[in-house]
């Protein structure tokens, strides 16, 4: 079941204290894809939802870094391509850019304009939703290329940051698989 999934997935994510800085308690994801059981089922809980006739989408769009290791899985067994949003000067050809804010200061990222096309429906995918600043500036770029952001997803939120509630409001579906409070 969902909350099996989700109670099995919670306990192969390590909690580092006082990293990158004090007080943040960093969700870190590597135990997920370092064993391959774990990684199948944390892999499998998308694939199955995004199978439904009603939830496939077109292309997957990974947010830079995490969201590209579980995106493109994802993508592969859906049979669909992927592309990807990367932090600002990564990438070679024409972009488009979105600046948000971050704790201090800001950060940037970018698409190629032709990475989708007008009317395309994308599943918007990155390990974990914390302020919300980058999974709303992928939405941004994607919506401005003209493609349908169908749902976003994530491995993991942190609902008292406020990021997956500002996804909501924006008035876009946020499916996750694990809550910190
Ligand atoms: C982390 C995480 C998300 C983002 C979430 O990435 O992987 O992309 O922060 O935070 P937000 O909801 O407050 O925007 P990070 O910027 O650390 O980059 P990385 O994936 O390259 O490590
Ligand atoms: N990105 C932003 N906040 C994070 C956290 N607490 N753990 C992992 N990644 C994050």
């Amino acid at each position: 079941s969902a909350l099996n999934v989700s109670r099995f997935l919670r306990e192969h994510i390590r909690t580092v204290p006082d990293w990158p800085s004090t007080g943040v308690q960093f969700r870190d994801i590597t135990p997920l894809l370092q064993d391959p059981q774990v990684f199948r089922v944390l892999a499998d809980a998308f694939v199955h939802r995004y199978m439904a006739p009603g939830l496939r989408p077109d292309v997957v769009a990974g947010l830079d870094a995490r969201g590209f290791i579980i995106g493109a899985v994802v993508a592969y067994a859906l049979n669909v391509g992927f592309v990807p949003i990367r932090k600002k000067g990564k990438l070679p050809f024409t972009t488009v850019e979105e600046t948000y804010e971050l704790e201090y200061g800001n950060a940037s990222v970018e698409i190629h304009t032709d990475a989708v096309t007008r009317g395309q429906r994308v599943l918007l995918i990155d390990d974990l939703v914390a302020t919300g600043g980058t999974m709303l500036a992928g939405i941004k770029l994607l919506e401005r290329l003209g493609a349908e952001v169908t749902e976003c997803a994530a491995i993991v939120d942190l609902p008292e940051l406020g990021g997956s509630g500002k996804v909501r409001a924006s008035g876009h579906s946020l499916f996750t698989l694990v809550d910190f409070e």
